[in-house]
């Protein structure tokens, strides 16, 4: 099925990212090519305002987020912020709106990462569900070097990826990366393609995805977090609760009766 620029139905004209949807998915690519992909406030805007209107939209079951070949995105821009002052950062919270969409988001998101992944870039692939990467990619947390740390989730979201010792080795020396066959062997990506298949491959998992009741996948996205939030017995109990539900949805019965008759489902997500 043909990419349809959602810019041409209803959608706000975007500078810095590009919005495609195809099928169920939405694909979101960042567009700032000669800075890499750098975070700056606009950038960062258009893809909270991007990933909110898919995330309202019942024609969408899973979004794509991806940057180019060389560049996931390079970090959060430093030109930017490089004046940036504490008391100032702090009463507005800065960063704080990366994190507010996406943590809000209810439908999956797949990042697809070529080349650099770096710092703010790393930490925006890793707030996303699931991360597929190019054969090229290269995820690092430099930060040290600038005389900062990570500051969009990579010192938690890493270690929970990676493990405490190699994370600690990325942050702390600002130049351990790894590159797309060590973050597989880490289990921080899930796959790992050649360049040019990457965003094909991962639309066809994200069509997956949007292909099965949008309830059951929200809630399992859910449960899943909640593995990150909450000690074994609470989210099993908040598994279990989410479980029963299911079978108060439309996609359960057909799910199962579709089963018993040797037939395909036909989700309605409802
Ligand atoms: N912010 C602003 N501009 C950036 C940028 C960033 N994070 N990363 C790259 N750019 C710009 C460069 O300044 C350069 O612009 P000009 O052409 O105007 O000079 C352009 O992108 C191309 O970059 P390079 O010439 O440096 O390209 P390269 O191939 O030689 O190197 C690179 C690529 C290794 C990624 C290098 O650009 C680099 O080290 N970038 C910075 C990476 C970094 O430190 N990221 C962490 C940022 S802090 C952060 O993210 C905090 C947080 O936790 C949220």
């Amino acid at each position: 099925m043909a990419l349809t620029d959602v810019a041409s139905t209803d959608a706000p004209s975007y500078t810095m990212i590009k919005t495609e949807v195809q099928g169920r998915v939405a694909v979101i690519t960042l567009d700032r090519p000669k800075a890499l992909n750098a975070l700056c406030s606009e950038l960062f805007y258009e893809i909270n305002d991007a990933l909110s209107r898919f995330d309202n939209d019942t024609g969408i079951g899973a979004v794509v987020l991806t940057g180019s070949e060389r560049a996931f995105a390079a970090g959060a821009d430093i030109k930017e912020m490089k004046d940036a002052e504490f008391v100032n950062n702090y009463k507005t919270n800065f960063l704080g709106h990366w994190v507010e969409q996406i943590s809000k988001m209810r439908k999956p998101i797949i990042a697809a990462v070529n080349g650099y992944a770096l710092g703010g870039g790393c930490e925006l692939a890793m707030m996303c569900d699931i991360i597929y990467a190019g054969e090229k990619a290269v995820f690092g947390q430099p930060e040290i070097n600038l005389g900062t740390i990570p500051g969009a989730g990579g010192t938690q979201r890493l270690t929970h990826a990676v493990g405490k010792s190699k994370a600690m080795e990325m942050i702390l020396t600002g130049s351990v990366n790894l590159d797309a066959q060590e973050a597989l062997n880490y289990g921080l990506v899930s796959k790992v393609f050649p360049p040019e298949k990457l965003l094909e491959e991962t639309i066809k998992t994200a069509a997956k995805i949007a292909s099965k009741g949008a309830v059951s996948v929200q809630m399992a996205k859910e449960a899943v977090n909640q593995a990150y939030e909450l000690g074994l017995s609470s989210g099993l109990h908040f598994e279990r609760r989410l479980f029963q539900a299911t079978f108060a949805t439309k996609d359960q019965k057909e799910g199962m009766a579709a089963f018993a008759e040797k037939r395909k489902p036909g989700f309605v997500h409802e």
